[in-house]
């Protein structure tokens, strides 16, 4: 599917409040008096003088019914009406045929048309048939659409997990906005569920079958950025031995996934900004610009109102970027959720593991609920598999397993390097943060890094001066 929902040809180029009735007839007087009849019934019509000619305008979603001669040049009106019913067995076929040919309505109605209407008719009665078709037709529609959600939201929870109010509000408006292309931003804090979301939104679109493309902006080295988002042409710069795409081109016809958006070098971003409006990339070195058909969903650990107002994103990009906004609430905020997540968590690493989960204890029941788990739904999941892991030796209390990458002890023993090195910057600034009353500028002093620097690894890793002296601002 094409980004553009406002198709502006085909069968579907009629006026939003008015159903088209595609009508079939080779007699161009007939079509001009159904033509008029249709349009004082309030209906849009379609032409078509054959049965070819119709099948070319319809498809499984065409929202109105077909009105069709039986006596057609070429395949005949019936010929059409099983076509029209492998194409989609409910779209109500109202067949005309000639004065007193009964077996041929008999043989019509066997094969399934919704109605037929003898030649010559009076307009009332041929609308009054048309109605009812039409009818029919948009109860079937919204029964699949809301099939089709319902499928959605089942999908959907078992990846989303929650049935706290705002989770249940989260996932409706995952499946709304799937299935549109405009671009969201995702925001929440670490650990959320954000890159969760995005995958989702990607797999219930109509861009499901297309790629989704990932590129962390907090991760890759301001200097890389550029030639990973735009991609280069062979020799454009050292290094740049053979030509290649960027991740905005690798997106095509998929979903191109902006994670850590405030960490988009500010130079690049009237970049990204122009492929945004003008839909086509240019390479480094290029000498062209080639067309992409993407939708951008981006995500950001920090308000980006917020990251617009400290000098990290431009807010023209952020109104690009944010057509929708998903906002994804904090762990501590979503009741028994947390209850809901450990459970299961713990059932996934006991059959991933092997091991039989011990039941909960009173204060660890309680303890999950109390708890703030400020690195959320990842910080909840850790503690769930070391409660799995420590439970053959005796499952020791949650409180001690809690905390996540936070804690230094519990990374010497198992963590990839990333993870580790993050535990240890967050600890360092957090520490720094501390001592000095959450006062941003000795810590820059202190540490000898560029705020824009030490703004990035506090949205990275997810630390706000609020959270190391609840007097500060956040
Ligand atoms: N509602 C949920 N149900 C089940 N698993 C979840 C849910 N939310 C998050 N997770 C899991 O928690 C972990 C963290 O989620 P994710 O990576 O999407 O968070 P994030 O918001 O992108 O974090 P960060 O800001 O650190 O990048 C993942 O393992 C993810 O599968
Ligand atoms: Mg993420």
């Amino acid at each position: 599917m094409s980004r553009d929902t406002d198709t502006t040809s085909g069968a579907a180029s009629v006026a939003a409040d008015r159903t088209p009735v595609l009508v079939v007839d080779d007699d161009p007087s007939m079509r001009a008096g159904l033509r008029q009849w249709m349009r004082l019934a309030g209906f849009e019509p379609v032409e078509a003088v054959d049965a070819e000619a119709a099948l070319g305008r319809i498809d499984a979603a065409f929202p109105g019914c077909i009105v069709s001669d039986v006596l057609l040049p070429g395949a005949s009106g019936v010929d059409l009406l099983r076509r029209v019913k492998e194409i989609d067995s409910e779209l109500p076929v109202v067949l005309m045929t000639g004065h007193g040919d009964v077996p041929m309505a008999v043989e019509a109605m066997r094969q399934g048309a919704a109605d037929f209407i003898e030649k010559p008719f009076d307009p009332d009665l041929l609308a009054a048939v048309v109605r009812r078709a039409v009818e029919r037709r948009r109860l079937v529609l919204e029964n699949r659409a809301l099939t089709r959600r319902l499928q959605d939201l089942n999908g959907l929870a078992a990846r989303l997990i929650g049935e706290s109010a705002q989770m249940r509000a989260l996932r409706e408006q995952i499946s709304h906005f799937a299935a549109t292309d405009a671009s969201v931003m995702i925001v929440g804090e670490t650990g959320t569920g954000k890159e969760v979301v995005a995958r989702a939104l990607h797999d219930l679109s109509a861009r499901a079958g297309g790629p989704f493309v990932a590129l962390n902006c907090a991760a890759l080295p301001e200097t890389m950025v550029e030639a990973e988002l735009f991609g280069h042409e062979a020799g454009a710069f050292t290094g740049a031995g053979q030509a290649r795409a960027g991740r905005i081109e690798q997106a095509e016809a998929g979903v191109l996934f902006l994670d850590e958006i405030s960490a988009m070098p500010l130079a690049l971003q009237p970049k990204l900004l122009r492929v945004l409006q003008e839909r086509e990339v240019d390479r480094i070195g290029g000498r062209g610009t080639t067309r992409v058909d993407i939708r951008v969903v981006s995500a950001a650990n920090m308000d980006p109102h917020r990251a617009v107002s400290q000098n990290l994103l431009r807010q023209d990009l952020l109104y690009r970027l944010n057509a929708v906004e998903i906002r994804i609430p904090p762990l501590r905020e979503r009741g028994g959720d947390a209850r809901l997540l450990f459970d299961s968590f713990v059932n996934r690493f006991a059959s991933d593991y092997g091991i039989e989960p011990a039941p909960l204890a009173a204060d660890d029941a309680a303890f999950l609920l109390a708890h703030d788990w400020p690195g959320n739904v990842r910080e909840l999941r850790n503690a769930a598999e070391r409660y799995v892991l420590n439970t053959p030796m005796g499952a020791p209390a949650l409180r001690t397993l809690a905390g996540g990458a936070r804690d230094m002890e519990d990374m010497r023993r198992h963590g990839r390097l990333r993870d580790l090195m993050e535990g240890y910057e967050r600890r360092v600034i957090a520490d720094a943060l501390r001592r000095h009353g959450g006062s941003v500028a000795a810590v820059l002093a202190e540490l000898d890094l560029p705020r824009r620097t030490l703004n990035e690894k506090m949205t990275r890793l997810g630390l706000t001066r609020g959270d190391v002296d609840p007097s500060m601002d956040a």
